[in-house]
């Protein structure tokens, strides 16, 4: 086990009845506040004008940037830091998603430089972070875990490069976290929110080290909460405790917390960060085709004791059945949740997606060299994760 730093220091107010502590919470940082948000979605729940209420009773100069794409644009990062630096911003508020918020971080790193922020995303180049403007968020779409992490990613239309980037002076200080606010996701989107964050855990729960064991149990918990409150959101999306439990869930498997000590790269992610980059396929969506596929690659006598562990606790498979099969109706298990209980497209012609850019997309997932995650995977096994995703 590796030692590791334990801290995360975003302040969650969590529940129906935060929003009072937004404007005290902006005004920590200064009066002039750049809110950010999505398409529109914000203005048809009615929570824009309950945001602008708050943040006017306190006080506050608000400017705004709509029209944040899902699968963020360099763009509209751009255009955010270009902002931030005309009207002298002290704060930025995002109200919205993972896009929304990732979008955001990269404006308010953004303006604290000179060059273009398109510079902190290309790998060639990896602009330093050093300093970013405070950041707010308040919650819409339980999945990325932005709310909660201090990483973010970007696309880039005329690259055709989808990248992400980690630092620590991109964490948002304070998250409003209100399972109401997510009540009109679509089932749809609940899915691959589902999906996204059940994604973020096995990431680092499929892993042969040696793990700490209270990790692995809380890991096991969030996809079991995952499994049990997806499809009652979707059903019922007004349904609080699962919406609550989601949201709290989406915070706990990306927010540096279940990682303690393993260090280990991420496959999925890489891999399905090249299909949105060219195809603008949803990112939950894209990870539910390429995870049980990834499963059944990375199966064999080396690593079958992750997926009995896995198996038996999430799904609770009879522990005395022979470990191979167990571990093959725990990847059964998963496919049924993703596509058949939660619906989502299982291939990638589906999706409308074709073996053109295979080759490509597997190298640059890669970075040129081997992913060192669960299974170390080269180009070639990457474009094989593709091709099982065919049929
Ligand atoms: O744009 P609006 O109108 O707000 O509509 C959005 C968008 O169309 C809608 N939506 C959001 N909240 C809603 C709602 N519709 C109705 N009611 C609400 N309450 O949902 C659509 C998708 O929103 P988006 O923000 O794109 O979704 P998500 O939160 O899944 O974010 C996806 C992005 O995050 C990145 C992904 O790659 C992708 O670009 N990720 C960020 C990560 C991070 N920061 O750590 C990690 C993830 O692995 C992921 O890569
Ligand atoms: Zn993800």
């Amino acid at each position: 086990m590796n030692d590791f730093v334990y801290d995360i220091p975003v302040r969650v107010y969590f529940g129906r009845d935060q929003l009072k502590n937004l404007g005290p919470e902006l005004k920590k940082y200064g009066t002039r506040v750049l809110m950010t948000y999505g398409g529109g979605s914000i203005k048809r729940m009615g929570l824009y004008d309950r945001v602008m209420k708050e943040m006017k009773d306190a006080g506050l100069e608000v400017y705004e940037l709509n029209g944040i794409e899902p699968n963020p644009r360099i763009d509209s990062v751009r255009r955010g830091a270009q902002m931030c630096k005309d009207h002298k911003i002290d704060v930025l508020l995002a109200v919205g998603g993972g896009s929304t918020i990732d979008a955001t971080k990269f404006m308010a790193a953004g303006a604290c430089v000179d060059f273009d922020p398109w510079d902190f995303m290309d790998y060639s180049k990896q602009a330093p972070i050093e300093r970013a403007l405070p950041i707010v968020t308040i919650l819409t779409l339980a999945a990325t875990g932005s709310e909660m992490d201090s990483g973010g990613v970007i696309s880039n239309p005329e690259t055709k490069d989808k990248n992400g980037r980690l630092a620590p002076a991109l964490l948002p200080k304070a998250s409003f976290l209100d399972p109401t606010n997510t009540f009109t996701v679509s089932p749809y989107q609940t899915a691959c929110g589902a999906a996204d964050m059940l994604s973020h855990i096995c990431e680092v729960y499929f892993n042969m080290n040696q793990d700490l064991f209270m990790l692995d149990c809380f890991m096991e918990g969030l996809m079991k909460t995952i499994v049990r409150y997806a499809p009652i959101a979707m059903k019922d999306p007004e349904n609080y405790e699962a919406r609550a439990n989601l949201m709290w869930t989406s915070s706990w498997a990306i927010n540096g917390f279940i990682d303690g000590g393993k260090r280990q790269a991420w496959s999925c992610h890489p891999m399905e960060h090249e299909l949105s980059a060219i195809y603008d396929i949803t990112h939950g969506l894209g990870l539910a085709i390429l995870t049980p596929r990834w499963m059944e690659y990375c199966l064999d006598e080396t690593t079958v004791s992750k997926y009995v562990q896995y198996g038996v606790n999430v799904f609770g498979i009879d522990p005395s059945l022979p470990a191979m099969d167990i571990a093959r109706k725990a990847i059964a298990k998963t496919s049924e949740f993703l596509f058949d209980t939660l619906g989502l497209k299982r291939t990638l012609p589906e999706v409308g997606i074709d073996e053109t850019h295979f080759a490509v997309m597997a190298r640059k997932s890669v970075g040129g060299g081997t992913l060192p995650g669960f299974k170390p995977l080269q180009a070639h096994d990457v474009e094989n994760i593709f091709k099982m995703c065919m049929e």
